[in-house]
Formats: structure tokens, sequence, C-alpha cells
């Protein structure tokens, strides 16, 4: 059987591929049949539990310890650091516990026939603006969990296919479809994406994203407490998160119940000024989008070129958010049928073979290394790949060095600053070593050595060669030209 699957940060989404529909996974709970399984874990009795039965014990006060929104919490660290608060359990176990539960309940007790040994092939997605490490984590705790990952997506580009998806009946009508742009505004519970996309007939191309990643309806919670003044604690913040999605665009009270005292009035008015910088902070990436594509010669503003812009995300329907969307896109704005479930059918769509989608993405972080400066201790960052780059490509650089070794500190970032320099989400990915000095050519550990400055080297011309595949990897090979001996490393970000 082949999935989509949307592993959200408060919901996780399944998606069937049947026969050229796209059904949703509904969960029964309880006897009532839930559309997703919420992003939580939690230590009932020493034991973990996940998904739905975290969010008991979380309700029902029997948890010890409760993790909301698992996604933004595993996001943060790298695979294999541990948890807070869960003792020996890391990063990429706790995602895999969580999957490991989801897998169980679509056999156990969903709607979808699976068998038990059933091999289940998924097609997979994580934040456009994810690191590579978040990407290596997902699709290994997919692995681990008993699934068959078949493909990772960006997040907005599977809501894009989804959105193609509800039109292709209309596109097969005409013999040739011009090429046509949507932006994609995908504002879940942890993360903030902005994305555009081409389509042309059933061919999807990512060209640019921006986004911020943790900016979503988990801080419209926070929010909610600090207007009730409500210490915040996995428990009211969930609370405070089913208050929220009661609210409608003519509420003018909410009414917060914490279980230990009086349910507490908040004035809405005073929660929208509260959320309204965050809002903000989303329409300055979308402008920072709209101003990468007329870059490259796109008019934003002309529905001829820009279609629309595509509403995904449960935060969407938090109402300050559709008036700001409102105000600002007008009658661009397109509002996705099932907001929460774009996502997932997007991804089921690109695991079906009948449905011939071609999906092309570009690279969506700054790709560099930090190299020793000629001159002093400085350190001088050379930014290899940049943002947006189409692969696959290959990438030379030809230098004298002035060093015995070349200690290349390899990272990723989300931007770079008008210097050039790194920023936003910076990760440090694995260093390596070359030896500059011919003596040292057979030496294989060279991290100990200490690298000294070496004048005497100038007469070497040293060539490094990246290759960016289309499978994401980065590789490179870096020679010595004038003495003829070589090295070849996989890159990879630290784990
Ligand atoms: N009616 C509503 N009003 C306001 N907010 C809502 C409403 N319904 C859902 N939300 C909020 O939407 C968010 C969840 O959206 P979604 O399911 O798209 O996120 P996700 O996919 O789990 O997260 P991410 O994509 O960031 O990993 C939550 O913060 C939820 O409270
Ligand atoms: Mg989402």
């Amino acid at each position: 059987m082949r999935l989509g699957i949307d592993f959200g940060t408060t919901r996780t989404v399944v998606a069937a591929v049947q026969d050229g529909r796209y059904p949703l996974a509904a969960f029964d709970e309880g006897g009532e049949f839930r559309e997703h399984v919420p992003g939580i874990a939690a230590l009932r009795d020493g034991e973990l539990v996940v998904g739905w039965e975290a969010a008991r014990a979380l309700a029902d006060g029997s948890a010890e310890h409760a993790i909301r929104s698992l996604k933004r919490v595993v996001s943060a660290l790298a695979p294999d650091e541990e948890v807070a608060e869960l003792p020996g359990i890391t990063a990429l176990e706790l995602a895999t516990e969580f999957l490991r539960g989801l897998r169980r309940s679509l056999v156990t007790h969903s709607n979808l026939e699976i068998p038990a040994d059933a091999p289940l092939e998924a097609m997979v997605a994580v934040p456009a603006n994810s690191a590579s490490r978040q990407r290596w984590l997902t699709l290994e705790a997919f692995r681990r969990a008993g699934f068959a990952p078949i493909g990772l997506l960006n997040e907005p580009t599977a809501a894009a296919v989804e959105l193609a998806h509800l039109h292709l009946a209309d596109l097969a009508q005409k013999k040739k479809s011009p090429k046509r742009y949507v932006v994609v505004y995908d504002l879940g519970g942890g993360t903030f994406d902005t994305s555009a996309i081409s389509l042309e007939g059933r061919s999807f191309e990512l060209i640019a994203s921006e986004g911020l990643a943790r900016l979503g309806g988990d801080d419209f919670d926070e929010l909610v407490l600090a207007a009730a003044g409500v210490a915040p604690s996995a428990h009211a913040l969930e609370r405070a998160r089913e208050a929220k999605e009661t609210l409608r665009p003519t509420s003018r009270k909410l009414l917060l119940d914490v279980g230990d005292r009086e349910p507490i009035s908040i004035d809405v008015a005073d929660l929208y000024a509260r959320a309204q910088p965050l809002i903000d902070r989303t329409l300055v990436q979308t402008e920072l989008l709209f101003e990468r594509l007329r870059e490259r010669g796109i008019d934003p503003d002309d529905p001829r070129e820009l279609g629309g812009v595509y509403l995904v995300g449960g935060a969407a329907a938090f109402p300050a958010v559709g008036r700001a969307l409102r105000a600002r896109f007008g009658k661009k704005l397109q509002l996705a049928p099932q907001p929460f479930a774009a996502t997932a059918i997007g991804l089921a769509i690109a695991a079906d073979p009948d449905a011939h989608v071609m999906i092309h993405e570009a690279i969506t972080r700054h790709f560099g290394v930090w190299r020793e400066a000629a001159g002093g201790v400085d350190k001088v960052f050379d930014p290899l790949i940049g943002k947006d780059t189409a692969g696959p490509v290959t990438i030379k650089r030809r230098y004298r060095p002035t060093h015995a070794i070349g200690h290349l500190r390899f990272l990723e970032c989300g931007a770079l600053d008008r210097a050039g320099q790194p920023v936003q989400d910076l990760v440090p990915w694995a260093d390596v070593y070359f030896p500059y000095d011919p003596s040292l050519a057979d030496r294989s550990e060279l991290a100990s050595v200490p690298n000294e400055r070496r004048p005497d080297l100038l007469a070497n011309e040293i060539a490094e060669t990246y290759t960016y595949g289309t499978d994401g990897t980065i590789s490179v090979r870096i020679e010595n030209v004038s003495r003829g001996y070589a090295r070849t490393y996989a890159l990879g970000a630290l784990r």
C-alpha cells in the first residue's frame, strides 16, 4: 500500500493511494473517527506513549511528563541528542517511537484495510526550509518505524500538487497549458513556509521558498495563555489550542478553561493585537518571496503570471490571519478545501505512479564553507551552493594553499546577510581535512595534526570539485593538481 504522510507539528495526517482517489485515514478514537494523530508524547507509569493515547494521558492527568508539538522539539535537536526530560531518549528515537505508534494505529484501528505485515510505502515531507539533518532524521525515523519511504518532498510543494490536482480536469481540456506560478502560504502548528511553485501540465517545480522555522499556531496558543495570565504547561497549552480553535471571525470573547479554576474570559481584540507582530513576520517573508519572483522576471501582481496565493495549514483558520491575508492579497487568495489535509493528499498524489506528476525541487538552504583566510587567523565564508539553485550542479574552486592542512568547515543556513555572511538557522556539517602538504598525502587521520602556516606551499595548486546530486547529496573531490593526488569526501550534516 502507498501512502502520503504529513508528519505535522500538531496533526499528522495520512492519505492513501486507492485507484485514483486519495482518501484520508480516519482513526477510531473511542468510537469517534478522527482524521489526524496529535503530535504528543507522554510518560505514563514510566512508559512512553504517543499520539491519541498521549493526548488522553495529558488530558486526564495520568501523564508524569508530556511533550506536545513533538516535531518542533525533535527538529531543534541533533538526531542523537537527548530530549530534555525524557532521559535516555534521543530526538531520533522519539520521532521513531511516534511513527511506530502511527503505523500501529493505521493497521489496528483506522478505516484503511491494511494487513499487519503489509509493506507501507510512504511519500513524506519536511518544511521547505528544513536543515539537511532534519531531512535525514525524518527519513530515518520513518524507516526505523517500519515504513518504506519512497520520497521526501518539501511540504509546500506537496500542497501545490494537491491544488493542481483539483484543477487537472480543466487543465486536461486544454491542449497545451501555459506555465503558471502559484505561491503557497502554509502556516501550520510549528512552522511557517511560503514557496513559489511553477506548474506546467503535470510538471511541478519548486523555484523559491522563504520561511520561519519556529512560527506557527503554537505561538498563538502561548499568546492565549499570556492574555489570560496563565503560566504555560503542556496541559494549559492544549486547552489554549482547543479554545483558540473555537474562534470565529465574529468572536469578541474567548473562554479559556484550564480545569483548576473558573474559566477565564479573554478579549479577542487584545489577543489579535498580540498576534499581529507574528502575522506581520509571515507577510514580510511573503514579500521577500515576491521580490525573488521579480528578480526572475515574474510579476507577482499580474494574475496571468501568479495564479494565486494558496492558503494551507490549520493556523490560517485563526481569524486575524485570514483578515490580514485578505487585506494584502484580495482576490488572489485561494483557501484550500481541506487546509489540514492538503499536504498529505498532495503527497499521496506524488506517490501514485498513475498520477504521472513530475516534481523538481530547488535547494532551499544556502550551503558553504569556512576557510582559513590567506592573511591572519580570520575565517572567510565561501558560499558554494546558493539557495534556490536547481540541481544537479557542479561547482569548482582553484587556489594556492597557505597552510599545511586544509580544514574545511561546512555549514548550511537559511539566509546570507548583505556582506554574504551566513545568518538564520545555521547548522554545521562535518569538517573535512585535506593534506595540502604533499608530505602528508598518505596520512589518513589529519584532525590531530597541528596546522601551521606554510608560505612555501604556494607553489601547489589545489582544485575542489563539488557535486550536488539530484538525490540531495553533496560530495567534494579535492586535488593537489601540482603533485597529482586527490581525495573524495561525501559531505553530510553532523549527526
Ligand atoms: N479553527 C481554528 N482556528 C485557529 N487555529 C486553528 C484552527 N484549527 C486549527 N488551528 C491551528 O492550526 C495549527 C495546526 O495546523 P496544521 O495541522 O496545518 O499544522 P501541522 O501540519 O501539524 O504543523 P507544521 O506544518 O507546522 O508541522 C494548530 O496550531 C491549530 O491549533
Ligand atoms: Mg503542516
